[in-house]
């Protein structure tokens, strides 16, 4: 059968093939996936249980339940600022990925150009590419500790892009970006007249500084669509729930796209995330804390073992200089030899080549046991 140019040219997620080689191996630690070691706090999953037993199996509105959608606002206003509508200004999704798909499926046209920060999480590319849209690569710098700068935008004609897709906390490097630096990017995002994708999927999950949404400055709210969703600071990755939140004629163009794939977002999951919002708060507080400690500890060894890591403050991943000048024969060589997976950097954009990404989401024994056998592998 004759498959669509537009996925033949996309090549299959590079983080898989560490995981397929793994699979095959006995003893590894996986530091690879960008996936919550907790399971989802007991509360909801005793929501989506009961829901379940009452029979609450039929879609919901394509939107989401409307009390889902007023949970969601009422979090949102009070913890980030942002002032969303439940009745036209909130999708609920099937995770933050089908949220992003239908933007891009949604607001992208053939041709248009859309800035992708990097090294960014694997999918704005393919999503990008899928909708005709051209991506045009933004790189950070390690010496920016990875952050998004207007020197960077100018440099390399963000200026005159379509739109301009941001993550913080950020998926690979673990940076966040201060309130200030956010207004820099704001700024200029205004002066451009550029649409933004805001990827805030890892906002509950910073160490120090609070995130600060991009939609929340001066004219941003009116060109912004805000991602978040559960998988992360709840834990709830394979109950696949997330929303975005956006003006209304952008909302009703994306749930036009959603009501024609995916009618509604898992209704089980609906429920569990319904109860998470009212009742969970203190679970991800909790969850917050442990990982601070692990990133703490993680930073610590690799500074003891005089790997390069800039101080990441967000999400749970470090993002360490390479000791090797190949990556991946670094990460091939780290597995076969001490069963340790990392992900080499260049997976998430060309600006991350010479690094590695480590999620720090594992026990700390296992990050104990994970740092020891680097360690040796280094020699
Ligand atoms: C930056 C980022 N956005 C979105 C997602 C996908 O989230 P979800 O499980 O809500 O689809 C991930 C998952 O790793 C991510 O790292």
């Amino acid at each position: 059968m004759k498959i669509a140019d537009r996925v033949q040219q996309i090549p299959p997620s590079g983080i898989r093939k560490f995981f397929e080689i793994a699979e095959e191996m006995d003893d590894v630690i996986s530091l690879g996936v960008g996936e919550p070691d907790f399971t989802a706090p007991w509360a909801a999953r005793e929501a989506a249980i009961d829901s379940l037993k009452a029979g609450k199996t039929s879609y919901t509105a394509n939107r989401g339940m409307r009390e889902l959608r007023e949970e969601i606002a009422k979090r949102v206003a009070s913890q980030y600022d942002l002032a969303y509508d439940p009745d036209d200004e909130i999708l609920v999704t099937a995770g933050a990925s089908e949220g992003l798909d239908v933007a891009f499926r949604a607001l992208v046209d053939p041709g248009d150009v859309v800035a992708i920060a990097q090294p960014s999480y694997i999918s704005y590319v393919p999503g990008v590419t899928f909708a005709g849209g051209k991506p045009l690569s933004v790189p950070t710098r390690e010496e920016d500790d990875f952050k998004l700068t207007t020197e960077i935008l100018d440099a390399h004609g963000v200026a005159d892009a379509d739109m301009l897709v941001l993550c913080y906390p950020n998926n690979p490097t673990g940076a966040i970006m201060t309130e200030a630096e956010m207004a820099e990017v704001a700024k200029f995002v205004r002066e451009h007249d550029l649409t933004v994708l805001a990827d805030e999927i890892y906002a509950d999950l910073t160490y120090g500084d609070e995130h600060t949404s991009i939609a929340t400055f001066e004219g941003l709210r009116e060109r912004t669509v805000v991602f978040n969703g559960f998988s992360k600071a709840y834990a709830m990755t394979g109950l696949r729930l997330g929303y975005a939140m956006a003006p209304p004629e952008v909302i009703a163009a994306m749930n036009r796209v959603h009501q024609y794939t995916m009618l509604s977002a898992p209704t089980t999951a609906q429920y569990a995330a319904l109860e998470a919002l009212q009742s969970c708060d203190n679970e991800v507080i909790e969850m917050r804390k442990q990982y601070n400690r692990r990133r703490q500890f993680v930073l610590s060894r690799f500074e003891e073992m005089g790997i390069d890591c800039f101080e990441a403050k967000g999400a749970f991943y470090v993002f360490p200089k390479c000791p090797w000048d190949d990556t991946d024969a670094f990460a091939e060589a780290l597995l076969q030899e001490q069963g340790v997976a990392l992900v080499p950097g260049h997976v998430f954009g060309e600006s991350g080549d010479g690094h590695l990404r480590v999620s720090y989401a594992a026990g700390l024994n296992e990050l104990r046991e994970a740092m020891a056998r680097i360690e040796a592998f280094l020699g």
